[in-house]
């Protein structure tokens, strides 16, 4: 089947698009499209025409596989012009999602009909880039200023029902879409030709201080983003120039984000979150478990919030605890959740009780007997996973998926004290377990390709991204993370101040400094860890200015004081004195002669800490790509999606360039911590990247 097909319906032209998946507008449906719109124009038995699509969708934008070659003609800004200056009437059939340059085609069309169930969306911000096709100026004009900032700066995906209300749809229906279009643009052979590119937008009231205000208020969710200042540009250009103009902003604007660095990196986010639920030895043939009822065991932090993620998809959850209270007092902070959600308005009270309603608190073993899927989340200690684990195996059912939502530990031991290590697996979900979107699975030596298999899947269901991990000290993000906070700290205790060090990482682009991660965790999770430890085995010198303010009862924000000072009921941190004060003791302590570090410096050593982690872990097959470690850092450590993640960040800044500031860094700071990673050094000689390392796996 061609791309662009014509089948001419008593003097209606019906303009199928063929392009699977998802009738992108590669080469051949631009040149198909501006040929169909050439023969519609030439074809005097043709009064009007339809655009439809076969498959499962309209068109959803351009073919991002096309944006790393040279552009080829016909450019989608030509074919949608040709398209808006025919003089018979055309009409878009949209159904499934018109996303981005489908949208921009759909625009361009005279009148738009499409199904209830369908959607629209200008989501190139997505991708670091804006609408390049018109969608900048076509849209406003016939949704509205603000509703066309709302849908380009969000990139959100708009229901039919509300582009309808809207004005950037003219028809729904509920079936028959082909049927429909075609008596619609019967009706427009009498109305002629409506193009968006003339419509006006009434400027008025759209003035700078309008554009100010819209700015200020999207100033903290786009921080550190370069595309949405420019979309807003653009509709500026919208409201102010005739079209031809308001095209040319776009086109300038465009490009400016085409080439920025951002672009690349969030094109390889849309790209590795695709290709993370692949996974060697798994395929669509191998078989899958059916998961209808879960066991919970623990209903602290972690279990209440992975529980609600079952019951968020209607699923009965039983949740086991030792102590009633534990369990009353895991159920009323479920409950907690559930109803503040309400509050929002995001749930009714109706579906509170609902969900609620799934919950069965237990303190026997034997009713989790039904549980098809039975995760652990109980305390981090080695004996008591395995005292739970040993009377899981008594309990579940053949076939019950066993799982740990361990952080460290070993799960091939775990699942050793089970006769069935082949059902057992990690499911390390990230804390609050119901708001994160991360979910490491980890597949341990022992684990049953269908367990796993399952669970995949099941990430998905329950809204998570699943990325697969082999069984290590920490897993894929913790045992990176182990590196960034060391080398954090070491620059406070070698003269930073914990708030610089905050602020460089933060105005890099994360979610959070690591300094108030750390507070916010708690700093005696890691202070009783490391009392189980033997001193030789961890860096005491980034650890012991952290051990005295522990000692001084200021544990993080839940004592009201850690690194930072907290005013009474505020969650602000602000600069301590006295823990400033305990800093430079330890230095002088330790000999070091305090001296200042740039922002530069403390981003450039916490991201090689991270990098030279992510290379080891890729070397030693726990995660199974390169842009795997880029999705744990971005969707459970607050890495900003517009630098990629940390491989893609060290992909950008040349691996050569990482292995010899690596090299360097182990001369200057010492060999035990700065090893280079055999798998960096290789592709640094080789002059290849993580992501040739990718393509090379085939993965
Ligand atoms: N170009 C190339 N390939 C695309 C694509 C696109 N625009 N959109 C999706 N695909 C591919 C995916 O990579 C995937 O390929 P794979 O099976 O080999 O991994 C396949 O299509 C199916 O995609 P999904 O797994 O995402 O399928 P879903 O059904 O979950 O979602 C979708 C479908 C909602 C259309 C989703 O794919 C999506 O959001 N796509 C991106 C839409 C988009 O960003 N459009 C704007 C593009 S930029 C643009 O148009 C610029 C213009 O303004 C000039
Ligand atoms: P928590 O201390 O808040 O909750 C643990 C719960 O387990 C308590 O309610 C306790 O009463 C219960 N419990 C203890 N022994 C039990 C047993 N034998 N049977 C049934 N219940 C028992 O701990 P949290 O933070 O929820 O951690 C649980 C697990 O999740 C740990 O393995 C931890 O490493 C992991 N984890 C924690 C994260 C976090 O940020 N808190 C993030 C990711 C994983």
């Amino acid at each position: 089947m061609t791309a662009v097909s014509i089948e001419n319906r008593d003097n209606i032209a019906l303009v199928w698009v063929y392009n699977p998946p998802v009738n992108a507008l590669s080469h051949s449906v631009r040149d198909g499209l501006k040929n169909a719109m050439r023969a519609i124009a030439e074809d005097d038995t043709i009064d009007a025409a339809v655009i439809a699509c076969r498959g499962r969708t309209f068109i959803a934008g351009a073919d991002i596989r096309e944006f790393g070659a040279p552009p080829k003609a016909p450019h989608l800004t030509e074919v949608v012009q040709i398209i808006e200056d025919m003089e018979k009437p055309i009409t878009a059939a949209i159904h499934g999602t018109a996303l981005g340059g489908g949208l921009e085609v759909a625009l361009s069309c005279h009148y738009r009909i499409a199904l209830s169930t369908a959607k629209i969306g200008l989501p190139e911000v997505k991708l670091g880039i804006l609408p390049g096709a018109g969608g900048t100026q076509r849209f406003p004009r016939v949704a509205g200023v603000e509703n066309a900032l709302d849908a380009i700066i969000s990139g959100r995906h708009i229901k039919a029902k509300q582009a309808l209300s809207w004005g950037a749809l003219d028809e729904l229906v509920d079936d028959d879409l082909e049927a429909a279009a075609l008596a619609f643009a019967r009706t427009t052979i009498k109305k002629g030709v409506r193009r968006t590119g003339e419509m006006t937008i009434d400027g008025t009231t759209y003035d700078q201080a309008f554009f100010d205000g819209f700015r200020a208020s999207i100033a903290r969710r786009t921080r550190g983003y370069f595309a949405p200042e420019r979309c807003i540009r653009c509709v500026e250009a919208a409201v102010k120039l005739p079209l031809k103009e308001g095209l040319e902003a776009e086109r300038k604007n465009f490009q400016e984000c085409f080439s920025n660095s951002q672009a690349k990196a969030m094109q390889h986010v849309f790209f590795a979150e695709r290709q993370v639920s692949r996974v060697p030895g798994i395929s669509k043939e191998t078989p899958r478990r059916e998961i209808k009822k879960v066991g919970i065991i623990g209903a602290g932090t972690m279990g209440g919030g992975i529980a609600m993620n079952f019951a968020n998809i209607g699923m009965p959850v039983t949740l086991l605890e030792v102590q009633q209270d534990a369990l009353d007092r895991g159920l009323s902070v479920v409950r907690k959740n559930y109803e503040r959600s309400a509050a929002k308005g995001k749930l009714t009270a109706e579906q509170v009780e609902q969900r609620m309603g799934l919950f069965t608190g237990t303190m026997e073993y034997a009713d989790l007997g039904d549980c098809d899927l039975i995760i652990e989340a109980v305390f981090e200690t080695m004996d008591i996973k395995k005292k739970v684990f040993t009377a899981l195996d008594e309990v579940a059912k053949p076939d019950a998926i066993l799982a740990s939502n361990t952080s460290y530990l070993d799960i091939d031991a775990i699942a050793a004290v089970t006769n069935r290590p082949s059902d057992v697996l990690g499911l390390h979900f990230f804390s609050p377990a119901n708001v994160m979107r991360l979910l490491e699975i980890v597949r341990a030596d022992k684990t049953a390709d269908d367990v796993l298999a399952t669970c995949v899947d099941l990430a998905r269901k329950i809204g998570k991204v699943g990325v697969v991990s082999g069984v290590c000290h920490g897993f894929i993000g913790n045992r990176m993370l182990s590196q960034y906070a060391r080398e954090m700290s070491l620059s406070v205790i070698e003269g930073a101040m914990p708030h610089e060090v905050d602020k460089a990482m933060y105005d890099f682009g994360m979610a959070m400094g690591p300094m108030t991660v750390s507070d916010m965790a708690g700093l005696d999770i890691g202070y009783l860890n490391r009392k189980g430890m033997d001193r030789a085995d961890y860096e005491t010198r980034a650890t012991d200015w952290i051990d005295r303010v522990v000692e001084m009862d200021r544990k993080g924000l839940k004592t009201g004081a850690g690194i930072y000072d907290y005013d009474e009921g505020s969650r602000t941190p602000k600069p301590s004195d006295t823990v400033m004060a305990v800093i430079e003791e330890e230095s002088a302590k330790l000999g070091i002669e305090r001296t200042p570090k740039t922002a530069d410096e403390i981003v450039e050593r916490g991201m090689l800490a991270l990098i030279n982690e992510g290379a080891k872990i890729l070397g030693e097959g726990i995660a199974i790509r390169a842009s795997d470690i880029d999705i744990v850092y971005l969707n459970g450590y607050g890495f900003p999606p517009y630098r990629g993640g940390p491989m893609h960040y060290a992909d950008q800044m040349g691996l050569k360039a990482v292995y010899e500031k690596i090299c360097a860094y182990g001369e200057k700071f010492g060999e035990r911590w700065w090893q280079p990673a055999p798998l960096l050094k290789e592709l640094a000689e080789k002059g290849q990247s993580f992501a040739d390392y990718d393509k090379k796996q085939g993965a």
